[in-house]
């Protein structure tokens, strides 16, 4: 069992063990606080008993000091119970966040087509924030309750048993209908949290596609459909604040009874002097002390259910694993040679083969093309070269060993992948080169990339040049200039082993000459091998050897007149570019 499971399964109790001063210290100052606020009652009723019977006022004076200090140490010592119980509750939850996310972080692809990005936001931010209000506010809460009432009811029956039981009959009705409010509350809210999320998500969709929404004249139509999901969220939330103004009526209900019936059964011996005015004024305090405990176990009632239940989303999210166990133990130090042996793969829960037999083999120093039609496989390829997907048929060889014996890291490291979906960080131009590294690149170095990547006149024509802010509230690049970055950042790790994938497809083709020239030159002097995956010819012409995929298999392999002969798809390719060159000529 990992940490993480043994924490996730009984959270509750992990944390305590982390923190047992604030937990039990909370609790041990809730008990006196309680205490303090149980006993206090007495206190009005002595006085009022020394009015009543004219006692020197030297002793009321006595009692109205003790009173001051009971309420002024209640005030100290609910503030201590709240500090201890929020320093516990707090930490437990930014644990607990923090854990999640590590655990995101070591999942594969799969598990990220799996779960929505939504859904997996909402149970690193809703549904931690429910676990921590059901182990802190929630626990505390019926806590409370309970020890309350163990300090108020032998109180009240000491005082008198026949009133106690008589006034308090329609009390316990009163958890029970707070649960049942509490539940409609939450699922309410629920409906009012998704229409929310919707309203946010048609923002940012209208927001980021702006210029497609402008393009195809989609103002109105997105503005209509902001405007309902807008007063959907109306109705949702009037229905959440309708509920919500049940709670205090449901509170009032037991007490009010209780007051009643205690106006009705006393009165007899108050006017026969059995018992005095202050017994009778500290009993209806202690009638009205009562709406508390009972809430109190209702809503933590309700904050546990609910804490549960998210509990339960949280679980099923850590308790998945990755499907690429980092279990290898080689370091890959040095690359001689990379082979796929009959490798055919499906993607996950998928029936069609992505991949079929596909055996070939790059040794170190080679330039390697990788073509064919949109969809053939090509993507698909290059990404299980990093292991980003199991491969159950077939065998990938690095070195002459499965790459599954290798740690990820060290594979990762040898291996880089420039993706063909560019994604750039909100952060400056430099850290964006510098993404792989551990340390901010020195200013030369990337400078020196940006040189081969043929953007550094582009980038230092930018209001901050280097530290210019890319993305939200930075500065947009353009397509190419994005994919000349992105090659940038694989290029800066300066790996054995280089894979581009379709990296230059927004460059025009003088800027990919130049490029190519480039990353040629680096290539030599690095004694790089490369595996380019292009849609052009142009993009491959410095390549040894081109591979063409055509529906998941190999079509051929060869160089250029090896594949004018025997590949059909290689052949339909090179017609059609070279008739588009002698047009652009
Ligand atoms: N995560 C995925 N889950 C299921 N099927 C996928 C996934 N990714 C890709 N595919 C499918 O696998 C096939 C190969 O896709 P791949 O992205 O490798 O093509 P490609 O050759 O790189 O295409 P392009 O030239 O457009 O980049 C396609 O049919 C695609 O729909
Ligand atoms: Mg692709």
């Amino acid at each position: 069992m990992t940490e993480n499971s043994s924490v996730f399964k009984n959270p509750l109790r992990h944390y305590i063990r982390y923190q047992p001063r604030a937990f039990f210290v909370g609790i041990f100052l809730l008990v006196i606080t309680n205490a303090l606020d149980g006993l206090y009652p007495l206190l009005i009723k002595i006085g009022i008993d020394q009015i009543e019977t004219q006692q020197p006022l030297d002793d009321l004076g006595r009692t109205s000091l003790l009173l001051i200090a009971a309420l002024t140490s209640l005030g100290a010592f609910r503030y201590a119970w709240r500090k201890n119980f929020g320093r516990f509750h707090t930490y437990a939850m930014e644990d607990m966040r923090q854990r999640i996310f590590k655990h995101f972080t070591t999942l594969g692809p799969t598990f990220f087509h799996k779960n929505q990005v939504g859904e997996l936001m909402s149970v690193i931010t809703n549904d931690v924030s429910s676990f921590r209000q059901a182990i802190g506010p929630g626990l505390l809460i019926f806590l409370d309750g309970l020890i309350y009432l163990a300090i108020i009811l032998p109180i009240m029956f000491t005082i008198n048993f026949t009133w106690t039981w008589q006034t308090l009959i329609f009390l316990p009705l009163v958890p029970f209908l707070i649960n049942k409010v509490m539940k409609l509350i939450h699922i309410n809210y629920k409906i009012a949290q998704d229409r929310y999320s919707e309203l946010t998500g048609l923002t940012q969709e209208t927001i980021g596609g702006i210029r497609v929404v402008k393009s195809y004249a989609q103002e109105n139509h997105r503005t209509d459909l902001f405007c309902q999901a807008s007063n959907k969220l109306e109705v949702a939330n009037n229905k959440v604040a309708l509920i919500d103004s049940l709670f205090m009526p449901v509170m009032e209900f037991g007490v009010t009874s209780g007051s009643v019936i205690l106006f009705f059964i006393a009165a007899n011996d108050l006017y026969s002097g059995a018992v005095t005015v202050g017994t009778f004024v500290a009993f209806h305090r202690y009638i009205q002390k009562m709406v508390w405990p009972v809430t109190a176990l209702g809503l933590g009632f309700s904050y546990y259910e609910k804490g549960k239940a998210s509990l339960s989303r949280i679980q099923a999210v850590v308790d998945q694993e990755t499907d690429i166990p980092n279990s290898g133990t080689l370091d890959l130090r040095a690359f001689h040679k990379l082979e796929f042996k009959d490798v055919s793969f499906k993607f996950p829960g998928m029936d069609l083969y992505a991949l079929r037999d596909i055996s070939f083999q790059i040794n170190a120093g080679e330039h390697v093309g990788l073509m064919g039609q949109v969809g053939s496989g090509k993507s698909t390829l290059v990404s299980l070269i990093l292991r980003m997907y199991p491969v159950h048929e077939g065998q990938i060889l690095i070195n002459d060993i499965p790459i599954e014996n290798y740690t990820l890291n060290s594979l990762r490291k040898m291996m880089v992948l420039v993706t063909q979906e560019v994604f750039l960080f909100s952060e400056t131009v430099t850290r964006n080169i510098g993404y792989g590294l551990l340390q901010d690149p020195e200013l030369s170095e990337v400078t020196r990339m940006t040189d081969i990547v043929n953007i550094r006149g582009e980038i230092e024509n930018l209001p901050q040049k280097f530290d210019s802010q890319l993305g939200e509230r930075g500065v947009n690049l353009s397509g190419g200039q994005k994919q000349r970055l992105s090659i940038a950042r694989g290029l800066i790790l300066t790996s054995p082993f280089l894979i581009l994938d379709d990296s230059l497809s927004a460059v025009d083709t003088r800027t990919e000459k130049i490029i190519e020239e480039e990353l040629s030159q680096a290539k030599k002097s690095m004694q790089q091998t490369r595996l380019t995956v292009a849609h052009r010819l142009s993009s491959l012409k410095n390549a040894d050897r081109i591979i063409v995929l055509k529906d998941g298999t190999i079509e051929a392999m060869g160089t250029v007149s090896d594949l004018i002969a025997f590949s059909p798809t290689f052949r339909t390719i090179v017609s059609v570019q070279s008739s588009q060159e002698v047009i652009s000529e």
